[in-house]
């Protein structure tokens, strides 16, 4: 059995308010394991408490219940972190550094031997995507690349375990393909991958497990294919060229056509019913392009546990 890199064990945060000092139970009394080797998914609705468990574990803030431990160190400890590579939601970048030099400081603090430094450096930018912009100014890059420099002073140290908060933001559909290869790849070097999204396509394409927070609390977690559900007897028959009275004679039998770019799609239940839409179909001109079988995504995985 693998080892477990992040163990959280009923771990609480409440804060106060400024001047009323009400209270806000922001993370409630969750645990949770994440292995060696594996690409673990963090998700929940905004405000569900994913940052704040973050900082607790990273040592930003201090929680007020339960324990944790990475890498097998009680949590906060500043040594363990030299080991871990982490992104912050808004990762602060010096904005009159350039990236070269900003990764290069964070090379230097993170203990890689000096004589490494500037091979691992160019290396690290490289991987971002950011070889080309690698002289200029901080401030004067976008939202985008800041977060490219964040994760390159995040990988630059090649660390066992990454925590990763919200690594796609401000990043656009080309960037944050290039985040999930990147994460990809770490977890292919046996790196263990922890990371946070509201972006759940990202998610399914890329975690082993995942948890969902909702309110401060674990709604659910688990391996993703044991959590969705696979309804094999479930289809959705998909149909070209479908003529009204078609549409209308499968709304009469109770179905629920929905238009789809080119053509309709009905969601049938077992195979003489998936059988009747088509004939349906056919005797009425049209064409059957698909039957795909219907799996439960994400997202409606999220819709039943989270929301
Ligand atoms: N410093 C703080 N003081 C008071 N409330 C906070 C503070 N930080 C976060 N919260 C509250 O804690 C809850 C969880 O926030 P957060 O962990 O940022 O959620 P997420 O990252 O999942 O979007 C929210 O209700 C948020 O308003
Ligand atoms: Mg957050």
């Amino acid at each position: 059995m693998s080892a477990q890199v992040v163990v959280v064990n009923e771990l609480s945060k409440t804060f106060r308010k400024p001047f009323s000092g009400k209270k806000v139970e922001a993370v409630s009394s969750i645990s949770f394991q994440v292995n060696e080797g594996e690409s673990f998914g963090f998700l929940g609705p905004n405000g569900a408490g994913k940052t704040t468990t973050i900082k607790m574990l990273t040592g930003l803030i201090h929680a007020t219940g339960g324990s944790a431990t990475l890498l097998g160190q009680p949590i906060p400890s500043p040594e363990t972190m030299r080991d871990i590579g982490f992104l912050p939601e808004n990762p602060y970048v010096y904005p009159y550094l350039t990236p070269r030099e900003f990764v290069t400081m964070c090379a230097q603090l993170s203990g890689v031997p000096h004589r490494e430094i500037n091979a691992r450096v160019e290396k690290t930018i490289a991987r971002v995507g950011m070889a080309d912009a690698g002289d200029r100014e901080v401030r004067k890059l976008s939202k985008g690349m800041t977060q490219r420099i964040g994760l390159a002073a995040a990988l630059v140290h090649e660390p066992k375990l990454l925590i990763l908060d919200e690594p796609m933001s401000g990043l656009d559909p080309v960037g944050r393909k290039e985040v999930r290869d990147l994460i990809w790849e770490e977890k292919h070097l046996g790196r263990t991958v922890f990371f946070s999204t509201h972006v759940l396509a990202d998610a399914e394409m890329l975690c082993d497990r995942v948890c969902i927070l909702r309110k401060g609390k674990v709604a659910v977690q688990g391996k993703l294919s044991e959590l969705l559900r696979d309804d094999a007897r479930r289809a959705e028959v998909a149909i070209e060229n479908a003529p009204v009275s078609l549409v209308d004679e499968l709304r009469a039998s109770g179905l629920a056509p929905r238009t789809a770019a080119d053509g309709i799609v009905v969601e049938v239940a077992g195979d003489a019913m998936t059988k009747t839409v088509c004939e349906r179909a056919w005797s009425a001109g049209a064409t059957v392009r698909s039957i795909s079988p219907k799996r439960e995504t994400l997202e409606d995985l999220f819709v039943r546990e989270a929301l």
